[in-house]
């Protein structure tokens, strides 16, 4: 008897070994050094992009005053009250491809009285250009948050770009200023942030960039300043690994010219962009191998900025980034209208990290694009709203916006599939004014949990709270019919001793830990 039972439970550990079940956890040992931190994790890291494209402006903001949709002076309330909750802190517009056929005393005046365009790069919809310069400011002055203007390269003239930001800035006694007050806005608004083009390579005017940054500096000298706010100017960058753009640009354009330099990475496959829900392991593994690979190329960017500008004067400003999938079926090809799920909160995660740890070059970096387009944090239905995967790292993360930086190093095992491997983990970490620590860890892994410390130095921690982002599937999402599928929930299965946290991080989550 005694024999048998022996037997059986030999027979069970057997079994449990064989079935796998001891490799489905790994480790990762993270040692963050709290009293070593020296750059800032500018908050507009955590910024945004929105255009006049599909319905991200129409239905996503712009309902108009006469809508039943719950509005302040035509802006939905619901998606402002949003957008506060992560400290949106920057709002790029009106494009994009727009930007580059964007005429902006088309969107200025009486509304009844403003001319109709065709939006030939979105869907050929008309643009009535209800939404114009007025709006705008009136929802950046909603959601507390600040401008970033994309001026008209393009197909748009130097007195043009010019004169709207005369319209927009200038307090003196001028024809613009004027004209301003005549439209029922007293004050300048003081925008700090001018893009001077988009994508000058392809939509923008298919220039060369020897091209570009000739037509940069006549464009930018005219950008004057009004008052004593000086214009922080941001040069058209490169695509992707467009090392040469970059190149041409620090060498040809005086540093003093340009407060920052673009640069636009969308974590697609351009040829076969695949769906945004119902995706294989396949196509998730080289979905995130892509976001990874986007910090070699970010890197080497840098390094040539580095090369022109050692002191690091002119910011990468990373104005467009995240997934692009194929549309959802049935849906307008050019509204660009996709999917979030559990896959795209790693990318948001892993690509916030990354910008986080490079913040001594990256200054700002907006992501494509707040509302109903590419990845998206809310989608709007009517008077309904549904919160993204995306969104929720955000709020998550609006932690790390203007603190410090941590020196953090990350020992972890690999994601292996199909004879390829990345990294199972992502981290970053920074201290906030108050002394807080801040670790945002992603585990890419889909059925893998992972044995964690977190060696927290130069710093007496007394206590830690964590809340995680995790779900049953790789593509679970929020609906309008289930908005709450994913969500952060409070994580407490850690420990706390001698200084280091010990965890079990579950298999495809994000945790991000406030250590005090
Ligand atoms: O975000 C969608 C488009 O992607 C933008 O209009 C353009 O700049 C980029 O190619």
């Amino acid at each position: 008897m005694y024999k048998e039972r022996i037997f059986t439970v030999l027979l069970t550990i057997l079994l449990f070994i064989s079935s796998g079940a001891f490799s489905q956890s790994s480790t990762g040992k993270i040692v963050v050094n709290a009293d070593l931190g020296k750059n800032t994790i500018s908050k507009h890291i955590y910024g945004h992009f929105s255009e006049h494209l599909g319905h991200c402006i129409y239905g996503g903001y712009w309902v108009g005053e006469d809508a039943e949709i719950p509005n302040t002076n035509g802006i939905r309330n619901d998606v402002v009250e949003a957008l506060k909750k992560v400290n949106i802190p920057n709002l790029r517009w009106p494009g994009g491809c727009f930007a580059d056929e964007y005429h902006w005393r088309d969107g200025i005046g009486p509304r009844e009285n403003r001319p109709k365009m065709i939006n030939t790069h979105w869907g050929g919809v008309t643009e009535d250009n209800s939404f114009g310069t007025h709006e705008f400011f009136e929802l950046c002055r909603q959601l507390n948050t600040e401008p970033v203007i994309c001026g008209n390269v393009g197909s748009g003239t130097v007195e043009e770009m010019s004169k709207w930001v005369e319209y927009i800035n200038s307090d003196n006694v001028s024809p613009m200023a004027d004209l301003r007050r005549e439209n029922g806005q007293e004050e300048s608004w003081g925008v700090q942030y001018w893009g001077v083009g988009n994508e000058n390579w392809g939509c923008g005017g298919n220039m060369t960039p020897e091209f570009y940054a000739d037509q940069y500096k006549r464009y930018a000298t005219f950008c004057r300043n009004y008052g004593d706010k000086e214009l922080r100017k941001i040069a058209g960058g490169a695509n992707v690994d467009d090392y040469n753009w970059t190149e041409v640009c620090m060498k040809k354009i005086p540093h003093h010219m340009m407060w920052g330099l673009s640069l636009h990475h969308y974590t697609t496959n351009w040829w076969d962009k695949g769906p945004a829900t119902g995706f294989s392991e396949d196509r998730y593994f080289e979905t995130l191998e892509r976001c990874i690979k986007i910090e070699g190329v970010i890197d080497r960017h840098m390094t040539i900025m580095d090369k022109y500008d050692p002191e690091k004067k002119v910011a990468l400003v990373v104005d467009e980034w995240g997934a692009w999938y194929n549309v959802e079926p049935g849906t307008n090809p050019g509204f660009l209208f996709q999917q979030n799920t559990l896959r795209d909160a790693f990318i948001a995660g892993i690509s916030l990290n990354y910008f986080n740890e490079r913040c001594d070059r990256i200054k700002m970096a907006n992501i494509a694009q707040t509302v109903n387009v590419l990845q998206a944090l809310i989608f709007t239905r009517e008077d309904k709203i549904v919160l993204t995967p995306t969104y929720h790292i955000f709020e998550m993360y609006k932690v790390h916006q203007n603190a410090t930086l941590l020196p953090t190093h990350l020992k972890c095992d690999s994601y292996e599939y199909k004879n390829k491997k990345i990294d199972q983990l992502s981290v970053s970490s920074s201290v906030s004014e108050d002394g807080t620590v801040h670790v945002s860890i992603v585990n890419v892994h889909p059925n893998k949990s992972s044995e964690l410390t977190i060696d927290l130095r130069g710093k007496k921690v007394s206590k830690a709270m964590a809340r995680i982002l995790t779900s049953d599937a790789l593509d679970d999402h929020n609906t309008f019919e289930n908005p709450n599928t994913i969500k952060p929930t409070e994580f407490s299965n850690f420990k706390l001793k001698n200084n280091i946290i010990t965890a079990n991080m579950p298999a495809k989550s994000v945790i991000v830990f406030d250590i005090k």
